[in-house]
């Protein structure tokens, strides 16, 4: 655990759960400040977590080692104008977690040449169980890589990539993911209520079988695809399942769906990083 200095832009959900992730892997609350323009806010902030707050941007970036602009995307853009001079003088890492904002309209909107990280990180982050990517850009060094990995691997697992172009796949895949595998939780859910159980029953089922799945494909050794055709007895109830989900194109759908999230993804980051 680094001792440098971190301040949060924003202290609402995501600045919460980084926050108390890294108080729980040993950093101290001390070293960290959290500024947000609500006063309830950061008295969460200070009984939670024991951080230092405040209500000035300035006052939290003034000797910062790294900067989370933890702000949504339509704000960053005046949060960064407030803190720009900070940034200039001082030239912090700066570690943008905001969905769908890219490196160079953040560094320009902080004057720049100033050495940025964004990060794509989605809503099980807030469980700790998040899966979040960076891009850095060629100002950020070794140290800084370190530390906004210390940052963002406090709620879960994190990876890096070379092209920020990979973003918007990023977004299509584990940005928007999760509201894919609830999606299919609804359906199940409805359709095993069809079937005739009981609502609660269904609920529970499917559930499970979701936390069960989930954790034999990231706990075990097997692919998924290997974990299937092991589940899947010739002529039984499984294969009955898939062979419709074949005929539907499930996979074909599910691509479509990913790309329409991804080519959503570039336009959003277009219309927001407009000048
Ligand atoms: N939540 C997620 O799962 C998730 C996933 C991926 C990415 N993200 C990204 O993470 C960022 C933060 O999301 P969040 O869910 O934590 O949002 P949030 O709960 O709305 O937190 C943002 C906080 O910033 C405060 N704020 C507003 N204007 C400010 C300013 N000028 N200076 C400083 N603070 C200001 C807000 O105060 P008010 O409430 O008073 O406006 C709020 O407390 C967003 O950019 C989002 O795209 C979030």
């Amino acid at each position: 655990m680094s001792d440098s200095s971190i301040a949060f832009i924003g202290g609402g959900n995501m600045a919460h759960s980084l926050v108390g992730g890294m108080i729980a892997s040993g950093r101290k609350p001390t070293s960290i400040w959290v500024a947000d323009p609500f006063v309830d806010q950061l008295d969460n902030h200070r009984h939670r977590h024991g951080v230092n707050v405040t209500q000035e941007n300035t006052e939290a970036a003034a000797n910062a080692d790294v900067i989370v602009l933890a702000v949504k995307p339509q704000i960053l853009r005046d949060a960064a104008a407030q803190i720009a001079s900070i940034v200039q003088e001082r030239k912090p890492l700066m570690l943008s977690i905001a969905a769908g904002l890219r490196e160079p309209d953040i560094s320009r909107w902080l004057g720049g040449d100033v050495p940025v990280v964004r990060a794509m990180p989605n809503t099980p982050a807030l469980i700790r169980c998040g899966a979040t990517v960076l891009y850095a850009n060629p100002s950020v060094t070794g140290q800084q890589k370190a530390l906004a990995e210390e940052i963002m691997g406090a709620v879960g697992l994190c990876l890096w990539v070379d092209e920020e172009e990979h973003m918007d796949a990023v977004t299509a895949t584990s940005g928007s993911g999760p509201a894919y595998f609830f999606h299919m939780m609804e359906c199940m859910q409805a359709a095993a209520e069809d079937l005739g159980l009981p609502a609660d029953v269904a609920r529970q089922l499917v559930l499970q079988t979701a936390l069960g799945a989930a954790r034999m494909a990231s706990e075990g050794e097997d692919e998924p695809g290997t974990l299937r055709e092991k589940v899947t007895s010739p002529g039984g109830t499984t294969a009955a399942a898939l062979e419709v989900l074949g005929q539907e194109d499930l996979a074909g759908v599910i691509k479509k769906a990913l790309t329409a999230a991804r080519d959503r993804s570039r336009t959003l980051s277009d219309e927001f990083g407009k000048d």
